[in-house]
């Protein structure tokens, strides 16, 4: 007998019934406990109300090996689709751990490939929400084969569509990779997990006894090795910080970063940024009060906070626009450029520079770290990342010098001479080849040595030098800085010019892509 529209119509609907049930209510029941959403409420909270537009949910494996045949599950352990966020579209992925541990095969990575590619196409940012034990262990080949064909997609994606990863779970293995190559990267405290090898493996390799969450949870990734840009103490915080970061990046590297009426005066003056950075040079103060200042409303997503301190970057707007901000940080380590604050920034300056987010300097730096640490780890190859991150980036370049510029790192942070469009100084600036005390003791080594009292004579040179030098007025003179400004100027100043920035048009020579120093 044949079946009727309505058995038809029933059959669907069991089907997609059996495929929202996911792993089944013991497995989501255990995930609940666990402190964690299944991977279709995550979407529920990440994109508006009733956006969400699943397909592919009717996918199975074919998979057969170690009685795999018998364990198909409906959309295969990945949720996939798109949807709105505050109205502009966004394409998703969503591993469900329920379903075969959301372990990878060749269905569940085609589904997420398919997603990629149709994000690239029409030019939307894409989301993946990743939860999962990492190869499909007994699909083998399959399972490989298919991380590197998304691994292929987010490469040929990075700088045309933002990518951001929001690793919600465990992220083992090659799985990694994945998140890696993408843009942002957000961890949730106590439930997501970063590593190559876990912890059984490294103890049988280098007989370490560490756990899950000393070697890779979302701290040691915010704070040590840099992985995480952003943490969040919930799931939910998570995905709200997620949707704000959305609201400042344009749907693709075509397109100008919206526009956002924030209501802030962009002639608003500050008068407290004229006392705000003290007039000891070696005290510090918080850079982040003068972005605070600075920007519309106060409101600053910072990323990577807590990875390199001594830099501060995020996103902020400016009479509505958004904006990239570096900031060298005097109240960490005097603001000092080391390997990690060069890498934090180069980042991030390129992630700008590829989405049309013109970008706001802030300098106050003292040099280059020195010691054997950070010379044996690199940092002239890492200094070079930023160098050539500022040199290459045709974004509108705005620059504020507050305190030192001292040495390599003044050329590094967006000078007039890598071609920075508008160069802004405060009068505490102090623009030189290196601070007083150090330049002293090289050029009058020997004058001070001879001195009668060589205390008293190198404090003499020291004032010497700093009237001579520790100013901006000299940099002035030679139009390398375009203005001296008063401080509580800064921000309709910098308003005024990413509005007469706004046509920049300026090009590098054509090549098929440049050498930066890896
Ligand atoms: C197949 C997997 C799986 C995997 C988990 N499962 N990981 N199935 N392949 N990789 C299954 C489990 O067998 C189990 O199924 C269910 O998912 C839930 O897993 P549990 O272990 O019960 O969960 P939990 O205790 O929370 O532990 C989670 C975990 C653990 C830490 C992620 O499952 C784990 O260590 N998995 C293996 C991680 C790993 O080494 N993956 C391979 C990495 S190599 P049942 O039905 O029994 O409940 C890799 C290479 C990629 O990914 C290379 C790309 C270049």
């Amino acid at each position: 007998m044949t079946e009727s529209a309505e058995q038809k119509i029933q059959r669907l609907r069991e089907l997609r019934a059996q495929a929202l049930a996911g792993g089944g209510p013991d497995r989501v029941r255990r995930h609940h406990e666990q402190g964690k959403l299944t991977a279709r409420e995550r979407l529920e909270l990440l994109l508006d109300p009733g956006s969400f537009r699943e397909i592919d949910m009717l996918v199975t494996h074919r998979a057969r090996a170690f009685g795999l045949d018998k364990r198909r599950f409906l959309g295969d352990g990945v949720v996939t689709g798109w949807g709105t966020i505050d109205g502009r579209l966004v394409f998703v992925f969503s591993q469900d751990f329920t379903v075969l541990g959301g372990s990878l095969g060749e269905a569940h990575a085609r589904k997420i490939v398919k997603i990629l590619d149709m994000a690239l196409k029409n030019g939307a940012p894409v989301i993946g929400i990743n939860d999962s034990g990492g190869a499909r262990i007994q699909e083998g080949i399959d399972a490989l084969g298919g991380y590197a064909e998304i691994f292929l997609r987010n490469t040929l994606a990075s700088g045309v569509i933002p990518q951001i990863s929001l690793v919600m779970g465990p992220a083992a293995g090659g799985a990694v990779y994945s998140p890696a190559l993408t843009d942002f990267i957000f961890m949730v405290r106590g439930t997501s997990y970063m590593f190559v090898t876990g912890p059984q493996v490294v103890k049988a390799v280098t007989h370490e006894d560490v756990t899950f969450e000393e070697l890779g949870g979302a701290d040691v990734h915010a704070t040590k090795s840099g992985v995480a840009h952003v943490v969040a103490d919930s799931e939910a915080e998570l995905l709200a910080l997620a949707r704000r970061l959305l609201t400042y990046l344009p749907q693709n590297n075509m397109e100008d970063p919206p526009y956002v009426e924030t209501g802030d005066d962009p002639l608003r003056q500050d008068p407290e940024l004229n006392t705000l950075v003290p007039t000891d040079p070696a005290k510090p103060y918080d850079i982040r009060e003068v972005i605070r200042r600075v920007v519309d409303n106060g409101e600053f997503f910072e990323i990577h906070e807590h990875f390199a301190p001594n830099i501060v970057v995020g996103f902020a707007r400016l009479g509505g626009y958004t904006v990239g901000i570096v900031a060298n940080q005097p109240a960490v380590l005097a603001g000092v450029l080391d390997i990690d604050a060069s890498v934090k920034a180069a980042r991030f300056v390129r992630f700008c520079d590829a989405f049309n987010i013109p970008i706001v300097t802030f300098v106050d730096v003292p040099g280059f770290m020195p010691g054997t640490v950070q010379e044996h780890g690199g940092i002239i190859r890492a200094g070079a990342k930023l160098l050539y991150a500022y040199s290459e980036a045709t974004v509108p370049k705005l620059t504020v010098i507050t305190r030192k510029a001292y040495g390599g790192a003044y050329d590094v942070m967006s000078s007039k001479h890598l071609r920075g469009d508008l160069n802004l100084a405060w009068p505490t600036a102090e623009i030189a080849v290196m601070g007083p005390e150090g330049a002293v003791k090289i050029i009058f080594r020997k004058e001070i040595a001879a001195a009668e009292d060589p205390e008293a004579r190198k404090r003499e040179l020291v004032e010497a030098y700093r009237r001579e030098f520790a100013h901006p007025y000299i940099a002035a003179s030679r139009g390398y800085i375009d203005d001296v400004i008063e401080p509580r100027e800064t921000r309709p100043r910098l308003i005024n010019a990413l509005q007469m920035l706004a046509n920049k048009r300026d090009i590098n020579p054509p090549k098929k892509h440049g050498n930066i120093p890896l």
